[in-house]
């Protein structure tokens, strides 16, 4: 582990709805840069911290420092506008946050227009073609309406949506979940490319451990709202210390199996 600066410090994280703990006791770091992966089954609690990161729910308890700030609840537009710029999310149906009226192209100006306001037209233009060149959309998908994409297409528009605001982190939550597997694969190593490029650091929440090993450094093993392991990706994942963790690795499709060598089935494309 390097000591470098963290983007994001989440320390004792609770949240409770009702009488029922949702979150307990979350603690990790997300290092400048770096790639954390949250894992667990369904209900463990990986959205719900998800949207307390962002500001869509209140923590009962814990602190969020993201880029050494605490995320007090209840901020102003402009700080709001500030910490969108830091932490941005990308959700498992990009289509409910997609404007139906909205083209691809239109989407990613709004964007641009709101974070990057010293951009003049030419400035934004020229961004939207590095942002549709970076997930891979040509001229005619960027006049596209949200319902003429496909679901892999709609999540690079919400990928694609993310990075323009230049944020130091991505939160991807199950954002290829729902995806087919060959469709995953692209969007997988899009993500690898993009981290290879910028240096932006991900948050990356997925039950699929072969998404884990592919995206992430380090992985917190979730259960019941609480972190049951924690540790560098391959060593969690290839010497699990709990009986949970190796109950969720032997859900990974075929031993052995190893996502990089989908590059080679299915190259490049959208
Ligand atoms: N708004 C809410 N109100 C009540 N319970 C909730 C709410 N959001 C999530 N929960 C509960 O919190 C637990 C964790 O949910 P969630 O964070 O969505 O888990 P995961 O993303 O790991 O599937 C679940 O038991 C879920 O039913
Ligand atoms: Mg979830």
């Amino acid at each position: 582990m390097t000591s470098s600066a963290s983007i994001v410090e989440v320390s004792g994280l609770q949240k409770r709805f009702g009488n029922h703990v949702a979150v307990d006791d979350v603690t990790f770091t997300v290092p400048e840069g770096g790639s954390v992966g949250i894992v667990g089954e369904s209900g463990s609690g990986k959205t719900t911290i998800a949207r307390m990161l962002v500001g869509l729910e209140v923590p009962t308890a814990g602190t969020i420092r993201v880029g050494g700030r605490d995320r007090m609840p209840h901020a102003s537009v402009a700080e709001r506008r500030r910490r969108a710029r830091e932490l941005q999310i990308v959700f498992q149906d990009p289509y409910s946050t997609l404007d139906p009226r909205q083209t691809v192209d239109s989407c990613l100006d709004e964007v641009l227009r709101l974070h990057r306001p010293e951009l003049n037209r030419k400035g934004r233009l020229s961004r939207m073609n590095d942002l549709a060149d970076m997930v891979g959309f040509d001229s005619r998908q960027r006049r596209a309406l949200p319902r003429r994409l496909s679901g892999g297409q709609r999540q690079r528009v919400a990928i694609a949506r993310a990075l323009a605001v230049e944020p130091s982190a991505i939160i991807l939550d199950e954002s290829v979940s729902a995806l087919d597997l060959s469709i995953q694969a692209q969007i997988l190593n899009l993500l690898a490319e993009i981290r290879s490029e910028t240096s932006i650091a991900y948050i990356l929440i997925s039950h699929d451990l072969a998404v884990i090993r592919q995206l992430t450094d380090t992985c917190v093993v979730m259960q019941h709202g609480r972190v049951l392991e924690v540790g560098e990706t391959g060593a969690v994942l290839d010497n699990p210390q709990s009986e949970y963790t190796k109950l969720l690795r032997s859900c990974v499709p075929g031993p052995g199996w190893h996502p990089t060598r989908l590059r080679n089935i299915f190259p490049g494309g959208s």
